[in-house]
């Protein structure tokens, strides 16, 4: 691998960051899977750790979304939410991710009987220590499985009205390729309605047509992924004069096998035209790294400079839902470095 300034991974280490697109269920490490697994007698095809580790060798999004379903299927109990939700804001303080902006999917859980009242009293009772024992700053977005119908994601909109206090915008995540942005436009203009903020992914696997439909269908603030945009120079000027960020993932596109390898990612393509670009773990715990070590594959592979990486690392709270007031504040910070 190659080796990087090691002033780079300071810099990388100690700037304050904010993460924008992390699913909380793809955080489940190996370790509390089978530890959950054995509390709850649930059968998994895993033997040991290190059959589960072995088994993250994905094809495509597909490939992965059936292990990553099969892991949830272990998060049973209020506990184990919390559990879930604590391992992760621990591991943001440690990588100095300041904000954190989190999907959850509550299909993945409803559909196995488990009650919204079950995984947001867990998610919030971790979120509420962190905030108190050193500050964490994190919000919740309610993200719904694309490959359900329109029908289900109405219910799940239904069921989370007495949530909503505490969830700040809906996503569109699983299964891509078939599953347009436009099935859910009636869904996300009833979340509008509701005041929620709208985020989806898009052109991850599907194509441009699926980031112009996100654009126009479901009006989003944020696109997750969009690396296809690439491929359509009219939606990389629209994407640019919008200033509309897209939130990166490098080791799961990696995994995911959206590009063969990190020297291949088109992270600094998007830079460059000066699209809004952030970077992003989605599920490290699948994909083999967290937010730090996403961008030092980038400095690894791609040779960003120190200046990109506070480039990078201001655009994570430009993008953010956080106060202008609040954003000032860490880009302040930011620009001491
Ligand atoms: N759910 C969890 N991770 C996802 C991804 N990268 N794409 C779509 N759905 C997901
Ligand atoms: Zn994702």
């Amino acid at each position: 691998m190659p080796v990087h300034n090691p002033s780079t991974t300071d810099l990388i280490n100690s700037l304050p960051k904010a993460e924008l697109h992390l699913h909380i269920e793809g955080t489940l490490e190996p370790e509390l899977m089978m530890a959950l697994a054995a509390k709850h007698q649930v059968n998994l095809p895993y033997a040991t750790i290190d059959d589960v580790r072995v088994a993250y060798n994905f094809d495509n999004l597909q490939s992965f979304l059936d292990l990553y379903y099969l892991g949830a299927s272990v998060l049973r109990d209020e506990d184990d939410f919390y559990h879930l939700m604590w391992n992760y804001l621990c591991k943001c303080r440690e990588d100095n991710v300041v904000h954190v902006e989190m999907m959850f999917d509550p299909q993945t859980h409803t559909e196995r009987g488990i009650d919204f009242a079950v995984f947001m009293s867990g998610f919030s009772r971790a979120m509420t220590q962190a905030e108190k024992e050193w500050g964490q700053s994190s919000l919740l977005i309610m993200s719904f499985l694309r490959h359900l119908s329109e029908d289900s994601a109405f219910e799940t909109l239904a069921a989370a009205a007495p949530y909503l206090s505490v969830i700040t915008a809906v996503g569109l995540d699983s299964s891509e390729l078939g599953n347009p942005p436009e099935k859910f436009a009636r869904v996300f203009a009833k979340a509008k309605e509701l005041g929620l903020m709208r985020v989806a992914h898009a052109g991850e696997e599907g194509p441009p047509e699926y980031i112009w439909s996100a654009l126009h269908d479901l009006d989003v603030h944020r696109i997750d992924h969009g690396v296809r945009s690439v491929e359509d120079p009219t939606l990389m000027q629209e994407l640019v004069s919008r200033q509309m960020p897209l939130t990166v993932c490098p080791l799961s596109n990696i995994k995911l096998c959206v590009f063969d390898h990190m020297s291949e990612h088109n992270l600094l393509t998007l830079l460059d035209h000066g699209v809004m670009v952030t970077v992003n773990a989605d599920d490290p715990s699948y994909f083999g790294g967290y937010l730090n070590d996403n961008y030092h594959a980038l400095a690894a592979h791609l040779s960003i400079n120190e200046q990109q990486v506070k480039i990078l690392a201001s655009n994570s709270f430009k993008a953010s839902f956080l106060s202008d007031e609040q954003k000032n504040y860490w880009l302040q910070q930011i620009l001491a470095y």
